[in-house]
């Protein structure tokens, strides 16, 4: 929890959420699809780039709580590689809130002792853009403290695509293309968050029930969290709600919980009924 309930105080609408965080068990790795910011904005008859700018307040609190809470990566949905199909103008929009933010926020990253870093296919971002990015990148990479990913032009069957071109080609480089076979840690080893720890809570705004090829791999034991909250609306209390939850949820990971630890029938006494048939 590090310095949150200090930067709070007791008269604070979020301490007592603040307080009910157990810090022991804080999720590694908190991933976000930020949704709902062309919503946002039809709602107030305003044009869709309102929105997006109006989501950039929430992205900076949300920075700012993960930082005080300890949490160790931050990844944020800012661009997938589906998003080029939006009109010109709306897309030039993002890539200027994107260069307003890193230029904005450099300071406070560096005084923080945060890290940036940006997953996905940055290739084919405007010069300008990647260029900042770069900069912005290369001047945090020493910081220790929370790493945000900034998933910008990111698929998640793309990922899987380079990782395994990745991993292929080293096992080429090796001398190796031959008998070489994918495995788990091949792929995993060649992710653009290799080295990360996987996410173990997803959070998606404005309600929507997809995963929207966002993390595909990394995914896999996720906690969801949805909340019918628009991005642009998107409290340090939603936030510390999520966690919560999170905290409230029994991770099995395919096994069974400790509570249930002990065989509580036979697998022949076993009747699972589907669709009329029963099988023993
Ligand atoms: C989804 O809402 C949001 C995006 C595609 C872009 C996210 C961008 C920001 C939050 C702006 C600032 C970002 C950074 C990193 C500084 P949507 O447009 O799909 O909303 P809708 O589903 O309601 O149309």
């Amino acid at each position: 929890m590090k310095d949150l309930l200090a930067t709070l105080g007791p008269n604070d609408p979020d301490w007592e959420l603040a307080r009910a965080i157990d810090a022991n068990r804080l999720p590694a790795h908190i991933a976000i699809i930020m949704d709902g910011n062309g919503r946002w904005a039809n709602r107030r008859s305003l044009p869709r780039v309102a929105g997006h700018r109006a989501g950039v307040g929430p992205v900076r609190s949300t920075v700012e709580t993960c930082a005080r809470l300890g949490i160790q990566v931050l990844t944020l949905y800012a661009f997938s590689v589906e998003n080029w199909k939006r009109p010109r103008a709306e897309v030039d929009t993002l890539w200027r809130l994107l260069g307003f933010y890193l230029r904005k926020e450099l300071p406070e990253l560096q005084s923080n002792d945060i890290r940036l870093k940006a997953i996905g296919r940055l290739e084919a971002l405007p010069d300008g853009v990647r260029r900042q990015l770069e900069d912005v990148v290369a001047a945090t990479k020493r910081n220790r403290g929370l790493l945000v990913n900034l998933a910008i032009n990111y698929g998640g069957r793309a990922e899987l695509v380079d990782a395994m071109n990745a991993a292929l080609d080293r096992a080429r480089a090796r001398g190796e293309a031959d008998t070489f076979r994918f495995d788990e840690r091949s792929i995993s080893e060649n992710l653009y968050t290799a080295g990360h720890p996987e996410p173990d809570l997803l959070i998606r705004t404005s309600g929507e029930l997809r995963v929207s090829n966002f993390l595909l791999w990394q995914i896999a034991y996720a906690e969801f969290f949805v909340t019918d909250t628009l991005w642009p609306d998107f409290t340090r209390s939603d936030l510390l709600k999520a966690i919560l939850a999170y905290q409230a949820r029994d991770r099995r990971y395919g096994g069974l919980s400790p509570s249930l630890d002990t065989p509580v029938a036979s697998a022949g006494e076993v009747q699972v009924e589907a669709a009329g048939a029963v099988f023993r």
